[in-house]
């Protein structure tokens, strides 16, 4: 079974892998608002992406790949994907908070935003009001147009 991103209404088996990536958890609640995408094959989760939408602007969060399926790409491929998702529902700047992978996100195409600055929509998500230690960046991506 080749590995498939798909929508997750339950979280619980998410928590694990999040839990040993030292992302926060306690406000995961998966809804229309708080989506979260899952990666799997036949051995199982390979890795999740999450995505909180607030009318034209959504945090990416929650991205983790399994330690034993790193580097091929994965995470890559869900930054991908919950981009094309958060275009569709007409997303155009798409921000996140990182402690470690500021650079790898600016290989993505995110750029580093003020905090200070940053929409009172994101300040308001728990992730920014306190979950993500303070010590964590903002970055952020435009989206632009969905495509056709
Ligand atoms: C960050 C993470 C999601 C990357 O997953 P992945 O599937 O291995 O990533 P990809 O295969 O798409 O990319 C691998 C490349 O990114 C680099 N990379 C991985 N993590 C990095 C980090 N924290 N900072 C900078 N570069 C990083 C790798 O060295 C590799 O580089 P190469 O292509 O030059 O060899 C994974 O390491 C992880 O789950 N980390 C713990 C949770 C986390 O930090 N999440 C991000 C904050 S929400």
């Amino acid at each position: 079974m080749q590995p498939s991103i798909t929508p997750v209404t339950e979280a619980d088996d998410l928590l694990p892998l999040l839990r040993a990536c030292d992302l926060p958890v306690a406000d995961i609640a998966p809804s229309q608002s708080q989506q979260f995408f899952a990666l799997r094959d036949d051995r199982g989760l390979l890795g999740v992406v999450g995505l909180e939408l607030m009318q034209d602007l959504a945090l990416l969060r929650s991205l983790a790949v399994d330690p034993a399926h790193r580097g091929k790409g994965l995470a890559t491929e869900l930054v991908a994907f919950c981009e094309t998702r958060a275009r569709e529902q007409g997303v155009q700047r798409l921000f996140l908070l990182t402690t470690t992978a500021a650079r790898y996100f600016s290989r993505l195409g995110y750029q580093p935003a003020d905090k200070c600055a940053a929409p009172p929509a994101i300040q308001a998500t728990a992730q920014f009001a306190g979950l993500c230690p303070a010590s964590s960046s903002l970055l952020y991506k435009s989206l632009g147009r969905p495509r056709p």
